[in-house]
């Protein structure tokens, strides 16, 4: 297995309607692929892990790269797992507030290992927290 963490702009500012369309596909495609993962998203910023065999990601990925509700994807790191973060989650979703940590992580001026690592701590704290709406 391995995982796979990128980030995106979007092309319009998100709005709930357009997340829960993201999260709908996400629930109805994800399981088929054996892919799990988190959405992290924060004005025209998207944050996403995948997690799953190898080959599922190169088949999201590659769809997710022609999606027009975002662009500019960047790739910040692939790597080998041998267990899950998410292996509840077909995926799991938060909104973060542009304020705190959020733009710090995705500031230009970190490298691409530096933010994913970044990206991966919050997500792994919030996979503690209860879930809010
Ligand atoms: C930021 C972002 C994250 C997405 N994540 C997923 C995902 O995890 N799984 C998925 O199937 N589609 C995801 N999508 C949607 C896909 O790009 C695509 O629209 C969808 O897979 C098409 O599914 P459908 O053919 O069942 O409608 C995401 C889109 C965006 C913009």
């Amino acid at each position: 297995m391995e995982a796979l963490i990128y980030v995106s702009t979007a092309t319009e500012l998100p709005n709930q309607r357009m997340i829960d369309r993201i999260l709908d596909a996400s629930h109805r495609n994800n399981p088929a692929l054996d892919l799990t993962g988190m959405l992290l998203w924060s004005d025209m910023t998207f944050a996403q892990m995948l997690e799953g065999p190898s080959n599922a990601l190169d088949i999201l990925y590659a769809r997710l790269q022609t999606d027009p509700r975002h662009s500019n994807l960047r790739l910040l790191s692939r790597w080998r797992i041998d267990q899950r973060l998410f292996s509840e989650w077909s995926m799991a979703s938060r909104r973060l507030s542009p304020r705190g940590p959020w733009g710090l992580l995705t500031d230009a001026t970190h490298d691409a290992a530096t933010t994913a690592n970044w990206l991966l701590f919050l997500m792994n704290e919030l996979r503690r927290l209860p879930a809010v709406a």
